[in-house]
Parts: structure tokens; C-alpha cells; sequence
């Protein structure tokens, strides 16, 4: 028995599928029957995701790029055409936020604020362009873009992260308007999730109270509980639904 959000036949390219959002997306991806490809620069930890993969039957090609290096994404994009035939989903979760190293905006330098975009933004742009052709092939494709919180309200001290965040939402948008009706694209935004990333937040008492003060559910998120939003985008159950921003935040932007 199959059902809409079952993605057989499908090939899945995750950047930042080393850890974090990003490896529990990738599992989710393979667990639903889509082929895998996660990218990340760290090669060691993209190799446990794609034995982890394989160990449960799936197929996953780890493949090392940065996604601001233009010939590191092309090459990734063609690596996955060549061993599974296609790109038919682009997740672009690689993403980091440099907020504690900031202070007040006029503190910040271009090219931090920059290094930020290059990331988030131009990075899932170019991943996304890379992609293009192949995506639009077969019976077209999806989009989903990880962006956050911040890609939908003002967060302080985090102005090149919340720029970058909400950049990618607009980008969301734009191209949903011109690949329809072939491509769908839309993003996710979560809220508060235990990784890596917000590992210095969560053991700051003062800090992870004031978050969950604001958190409905009165928690952070794990991965996993972002990976299941992102599936549903990628899958015929969301076949109706482009160009929108999925709010996965435990209410957070509820209030
Ligand atoms: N955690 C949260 O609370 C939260 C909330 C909202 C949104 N998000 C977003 O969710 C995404 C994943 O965050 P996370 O919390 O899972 O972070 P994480 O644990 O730090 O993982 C980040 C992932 O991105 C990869 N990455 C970073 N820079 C890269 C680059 N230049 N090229 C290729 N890969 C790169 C990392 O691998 P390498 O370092 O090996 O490259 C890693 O796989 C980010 O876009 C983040 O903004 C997170």
C-alpha cells in the first residue's frame, strides 16, 4: 500500500545532511523510499548518515561541498544525477547563525554580515539554480527551504541571520511563482531545536526560560519533529501547496 507522502522513486539532495535538522531530514527523506544525497562539508559525519541509511536498506551518496563554492554545488548536483539519474528534491538546510559573536548592528562588519548571506541565502540559490534542470525533468519537482523564525519576525542581535532567513522566505516565494506549475517550492520555519547550533542557548538557564516562556508546547524542538514538515513538502501530500513558509516552532510565532 502506498501512500502520498511515500517518496519511491525520488532522489533527495540535503545540504547540511551531516547533522543536526539536516541528518534528521535525511533519514526521514530514506525512510519514506526517497535515494539521498546529503552534503555538508564535514566528510566523516556524511558518511555515518549514508551507512545509516544503507544499514536500514536505503541509498545514500555522501557528497562533500560548501554551498558557497559554485563548482563544489555542481559538482554535487551532477554526482547525484550520475548515480541515481535525477535531483527531484532540493532541501537547502545548510545554515548557521553567528549571533553570539554579535553586538549592536553598527558593530557587525560587511563581510560578516555577508558571510551570513553566503550561507543561507546565496547558497541555497545556488544549490537550487544547480538543480534547476533536473528538477524540472520527469514530473517536476520540489523545493524545500529551511529557514526559521527569523525568516518571519525580527530576532535582536541577530540581524544578518534574520536577513539571511528572510531573504530565503522571499526566495521561497519568487520562485514558486516562476516554476509553477512544474516545481513546487516552500520552506519551513522552526522555531527552537536541539542542536549543535543552539546548544550554548539551551544551557544558558536565563536565556532557554526566556525562549520557553514564548514556546506554547514549553520545549525546544528535536530534528526529528522538523524532518516530518519537510517530507510532507517534498511529497505528493503537499501537492497543493507552493510558495508558502511552514511555521514548525511550537507555537512560537502564534502568539
Ligand atoms: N537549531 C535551531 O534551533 C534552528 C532553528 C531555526 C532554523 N534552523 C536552521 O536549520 C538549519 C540546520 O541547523 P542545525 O541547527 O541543524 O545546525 P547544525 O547542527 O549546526 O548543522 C548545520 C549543518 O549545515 C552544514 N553546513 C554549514 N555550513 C555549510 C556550508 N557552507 N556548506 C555546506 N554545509 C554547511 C553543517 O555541516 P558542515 O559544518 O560539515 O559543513 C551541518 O550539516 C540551518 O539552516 C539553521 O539556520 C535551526
Amino acid at each position: 500500500m502506498t501512500t502520498p507522502f511515500d517518496l519511491d522513486d525520488t532522489v533527495a539532495l540535503v545540504t547540511g545532511g551531516s547533522r543536526g535538522i539536516g541528518r534528521a531530514i535525511a533519514l526521514e527523506l530514506a525512510t519514506a523510499g526517497a535515494a539521498v544525497v546529503p552534503a555538508a562539508r564535514s566528510t566523516t559525519e556524511l558518511e555515518a548518515v549514508a551507512q545509516e541509511i544503507a544499514a536500514d536498506g536505503g541509498d545514500a551518496l555522501p557528497v562533500t561541498a560548501d554551498v558557497t563554492d559554485p563548482n563544489a554545488v555542481a559538482d554535487a548536483v551532477d554526482r547525484a544525477e550520475a548515480e541515481f539519474g535525477s535531483v527531484d528534491v532540493v532541501v537547502n538546510n545548510a545554515g548557521f547563525n553567528p549571533d553570539d559573536a554579535l553586538g549592536r548592528p553598527e558593530g557587525v562588519s560587511t563581510a560578516d554580515f555577508e558571510r551570513t548571506l553566503g550561507v543561507n541565502l546565496t547558497g541555497a540559490y545556488e544549490v537550487t539554480t544547480a538543480a534547476a534542470r533536473s528538477l524540472h525533468e520527469n514530473d517536476g519537482g520540489a523545493v524545500v527551504n529551511v529557514a526559521s523564525v527569523g525568516g518571519l519576525v525580527g530576532l535582536p542581535r541577530q540581524h544578518p541571520y534574520v536577513a539571511s532567513k528572510h531573504g530565503l522566505v522571499g526566495l521561497t516565494k519568487s520562485l514558486a511563482l516562476d516554476w509553477a506549475p512544474d516545481v513546487r517550492v516552500n520552506a519551513v520555519a522552526p522555531g527552537y531545536v536541539s542542536t549543535d547550533l543552539t546548544t550554548e542557548l539551551e544551557s544558558n538557564d536565563r536565556l532557554r526560560q526566556s525562549i520557553l516562556d514564548r514556546t506554547p508546547l514549553d520545549r525546544f524542538a528535536d530534528p526529528e519533529e522538523i524532518a516530518g514538515p519537510v517530507v510532507f513538502l517534498a511529497s505528493s501530500a503537499a501537492s497543493y501547496v507552493t510558495g508558502s513558509c511552514l511555521a514548525v516552532d511550537g507555537g512560537w510565532t502564534a502568539r
